[in-house]
């Protein structure tokens, strides 16, 4: 309950349950490799601006390593702390005596968390990278398996024209997803500077190089400004955002399966499909429905950051403790519905039989015979009048375009290459081939 950052000034000890209460070592403990990373960078800092020697600086460094040692093999207890960081303080003091009490010189919990943060992002970013890229390589065997079959594209959920398997994934995953991938690369770069050495909100008087200090921590600089330094989160907003945009586009996709299951247009598998307790014919989408539904709580997440960092003055509050609770569970469930989506891809297949009723049943075909008649000199509106009258007068007969014959075509002014539309798979590859390569 005790904790280091009090002195006579600020009064005798916290009550007990404000202690438990404000702590962020609940949550921020996941911050402990980075924590360690940036204290052993910070040490040797201290030990080129000669605040400490060879020999502290070895002590405050070994004790390091080994709490990331017993941290890595799930070894280590931290003591009660208000967080992570006086958790670590207070453990090496245990462990090392007074030589501890130099680790804190020239630098604040402030300066502290925003580096850990922008540690910890920029590898959540890099493991993001490689979950898109795990995603894409899923959706590219998809493309190879089945992209060669004719479906429906929809609009307003009506079969609007054929096209193949190939263009929706591509346009559902692998397009969005691979500009998801080069925004995380804009991301990085809003990460790439180390707030370490901005102190509490205005630097310090100590001669700490913090330009080498970041090099060490591999970030290109060190900071511009130190009351900038200690309050943005820009770069936690931004992956928010980032993690946002990934998986409202997943659940775009989950979106369109849900769909193209209940039509009957794709199917699954059973490795990702869940039963009904009561009706025993049931195989439903969950794994879709459930990641459009982690999409929507992804939403809130973005608001509620932004809502944290608005109005809140310049530099360091405390408000922003909470910044981290938002950040890991929008990267956690972003990460997860990357994986599980990736996941389903070997999982789902479409119904060649399927899409081409549905192509014949929905008159996809109609703005094919439209453009013959164009490429055959008859006016676009002329065109597209002639071609809606004849879809009017096959309905009429409950019939479809395709029951059309050849020589009605050719009766209806049609040209004789009219008759190759009526095979609806040949319409849209003869379509999709203008857009191959
Ligand atoms: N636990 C705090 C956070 O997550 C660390 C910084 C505390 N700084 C302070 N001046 N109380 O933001």
């Amino acid at each position: 309950m005790s904790s280091i950052a009090r002195t006579a000034a600020t009064g005798g000890n916290l009550d007990p349950s404000f202690f438990a209460w404000q702590t962020s070592l609940p949550f921020d403990r996941r911050l402990l490799p980075e924590d360690l990373e940036g204290s052993r960078a910070h040490v040797r800092g201290l030990l080129r601006a000669g605040l400490v020697t060879r020999d502290e600086a070895d002590r405050l460094l070994a004790g390091l390593a080994e709490l990331a040692d017993e941290a890595a093999a799930g070894r280590l207890t931290l003591p009660d702390e208000e967080d992570v960081h006086m958790a670590v303080e207070r453990c090496l003091r245990e462990r090392l005596g007074p030589v501890a009490d130099k680790l804190h010189t020239g630098r604040s919990r402030n300066d502290q968390v925003a580096t850990d943060l922008a540690l910890w992002s920029r590898r959540a970013v890099r493991a993001l990278q490689a979950a898109i890229d795990d995603l894409l390589a899923a959706a590219e065997r998809l493309a190879q398996r089945h992209g060669d079959v004719p479906m429906p594209a929809y609009t307003h959920r009506q079969v609007a024209i054929g096209v193949l398997a190939a263009t929706w994934i591509d346009a559902a995953l692998g397009r969005p997803l691979a500009r998801d991938r080069r925004l995380l690369d804009a991301v990085l770069d809003e990460l790439d500077e180390c707030p370490l050495g901005a102190g509490a909100i205005a630097g310090t008087t100590l001669p700490l190089d913090r330009e080498a200090t970041a090099a060490d921590l591999g970030f290109s600089r060190g900071p511009t400004n130190p009351m900038d330094a200690v309050g943005a989160r820009d770069g936690a907003l931004a992956l928010v955002f980032a993690c946002q945009r990934i998986l409202s586009h997943l659940a775009r996709f989950a979106a369109d399966m849900v769909e193209l299951c209940a039509d009957g247009l794709w199917a699954l598998d059973g490795a990702i499909a869940c039963g009904s307790s009561m009706m025993p014919h049931k195989k439903n989408p969950d794994l879709f429905e459930l990641v459009r539904g982690r999409a929507a709580l992804g939403l809130g997440d973005l608001a509620a950051l932004a809502a944290l960092f608005h109005g809140l003055g310049t530099g360091y509050h405390r408000d922003l403790q909470y910044d981290k609770i938002v950040l890991f569970r929008a990267i956690d469930g972003t990460r997860d519905a990357l994986a599980m989506i990736t996941l389903s891809l070997g999982h789902v297949a479409p119904d060649a039989d399927a899409c081409r009723r549905a192509l014949e049943r929905g008159d996809a075909i109609a703005t094919d015979l439209t453009e013959l008649l164009v490429a055959r000199g008859v006016p676009f509106r002329e065109a597209y009048r002639r071609v809606g009258a004849l879809v009017a007068a096959q309905r009429a007969k409950g019939a479809r375009l395709v029951d059309l014959r050849a020589d009605e075509l050719t009766e209806a002014g049609f040209p004789a290459e009219a008759a190759s539309l009526l095979d609806v798979a040949h319409a849209a590859r003869r379509r999709a081939a203008r857009w191959a390569g």
